[in-house]
């Protein structure tokens, strides 16, 4: 791919229609904007452009398209697959300035939402109406609606909530030749021709820059109670996953983590958990609704399907506190990963039930290349986000043999009937990857896709699809 440079002239057309206030050049700026939250990637932008309205975004990218200038949209930086890493230099677009949640609709249970707002700030927001959005991904506390809406975000609860795809009505989108458009209707069934609604969620920022977001809400939950069950193989806390379900109960979360995982977080983070010797995983289980009777008889339930597959202790968390320090546990895992070692990281998701061929899978091929691996994730949706350790790997090895490993692990994971990723999108790292899963053709309906909303390619170039040759 080859785009033109920023020149001075391109510089101050941007100035000029967007405000100078708006664009920065700076060597900070630019350094700030050069990487996310994967591994250590860096790839510097040209020029960081901050718009505020709508028209700024369709004026930059009538700028950008006119003369070939790659543009590379960014939510909170928070991405674990490089999707907002600006590869081939050109604008890091930041939704930053986009902080307002424009309404919150009692009468139909929907929000408008602009793309900028801090996931956590929306769910605190509805929440304080009685109601509920449940797209919690780990990074809530930092990560962007936009962002999620641009990776389809799960989080913990999708389990029983799904992922953003359901709560997603319709999207004002501005597509690479500047021109704005509403993808669907605020109505919660669709039969309308194609649905690019749904087409714009999950696509990582390479066919428009959404900027503004209409959400379904529901009810919230009242009361929700939280169990830990420890087991001594991963085989046996894996096949306890879809023996829940089989048992006729739906829990709000069903989350594994490995014990490395477990020991890591509880140092780095200073959390207060007693890891028993033996424990080799762990699965948190969550159910909410309003009714704690009728939680309690799902946690019966579930209780009997942990002991037949040989839980050695259930906890239950019982108050507030602890519940919420369980869940710090969890949703620093990543950090404390990234803490602790160099790392590598896939997002692996398969049918619930083959989560024990697929954990016992991946340990093997570690033995084969010599890396160890760090699990942990939403089993409950057989999404398994694997944590590839150097350990005592070569760095010779870790730069020229791990990907083989890695082609190895999906190659497994397709094999069980899943897929690349469940969460954290294809963006830069797993794009060479997709040829294991997909076919040319079915590469080849993506890439028409990306030609008829951005004929040029500028918008976020390098992601998702496989270059061709
Ligand atoms: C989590 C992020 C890494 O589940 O997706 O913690
Ligand atoms: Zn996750």
């Amino acid at each position: 791919m080859s785009f033109t440079k920023i020149n001075t002239e391109i510089l101050a057309e941007i100035q000029l229609a967007l405000g100078i206030e708006k664009v920065f050049t700076d060597a900070d700026s630019l350094d700030q904007y050069s990487h996310d939250e994967t591994e250590d990637l860096r790839y510097q932008p040209e020029i960081v452009v901050k718009p505020v309205s709508v028209e700024d975004v369709s004026q930059l990218l009538k700028i950008c398209n006119s003369h070939n200038v790659p543009v590379t949209p960014r939510g909170g930086g928070t991405g674990l697959s490089g999707g907002a890493l600006p590869v081939y230099g050109g604008v890091s677009l930041s939704m930053e300035k986009f902080k307002s949640i424009i309404e919150i609709d009692i009468n139909n249970l929907q929000a408008t939402v602009e793309p900028g707002v801090i996931t956590e700030d929306f769910i605190n927001a509805v929440a304080e109406k009685g109601l509920l959005y449940p797209v919690d991904p780990s990074s809530k506390g930092s990560c962007f609606i936009g962002g999620n809406v641009a990776h389809g975000s799960g989080g913990p609860r999708v389990v029983k909530y799904g992922t953003i795809r359901e709560y997603i009505l319709n999207l004002e989108v501005v597509l690479p030749n500047g021109e704005i458009i509403w993808t669907g209707a605020n109505t919660l069934k669709y039969a309308s021709g194609y649905n690019i609604t749904q087409l714009m969620i999950g696509s990582e920022g390479t066919l428009g820059v959404v900027t503004k977001i209409v959400t379904k809400l529901l009810p919230k939950p009242t009361q929700s109670v939280l169990m830990m069950g420890s087991f001594s193989t991963n085989g046996d806390a894996c096949a306890a996953v879809s023996a829940i379900f089989r048992a006729g109960v739906t829990p709000s979360a069903l989350e594994f983590m490995e014990r490395k995982g477990v020991e890591w977080v509880i140092k780095f983070d200073d959390i207060k958990f007693d890891l028993k010797d033996g424990v080799a995983a762990l699965l948190m289980i969550e159910f909410d609704g309003d009714d704690l009777d009728d939680i309690f008889k799902n946690c019966e339930k579930t209780n009997v399907v942990l002991e037949e597959h040989h839980c050695t202790e259930v906890l239950f968390a019982d108050t507030a506190t602890q519940k919420e320090e369980l869940w710090r546990m969890r949703r620093t895992m990543a950090e404390s990963v990234k803490a602790n070692s160099v790392y590598k990281e896939e997002d692996t998701v398969v049918p619930r039930a083959a989560l024990p061929k697929l954990i016992g899978g991946i340990k093997e091929i570690g033995t084969k290349y010599g890396f160890e691996s760090v699990c942990y994730g939403h089993a409950g949706d057989g999404n398994l986000h694997v944590n590839i350790i150097k350990a005592g790997m070569s760095d010779e090895d870790w730069k020229d043999k791990l990907s083989f490993g890695i082609a190895e692990i999906f190659e497994l994971t397709a094999a069980l009937g899943g897929t690349l990723s469940g969460e954290h999108g294809i963006g830069l790292v797993q794009k060479d990857f997709m040829p294991i899963k997909y076919s040319e053709i079915h590469l080849n309906l993506m890439r028409g896709i990306k030609r008829v909303f951005d004929p040029n390619g500028i918008l976020n170039p390098g992601k998702i699809m496989p270059d061709t040759n």
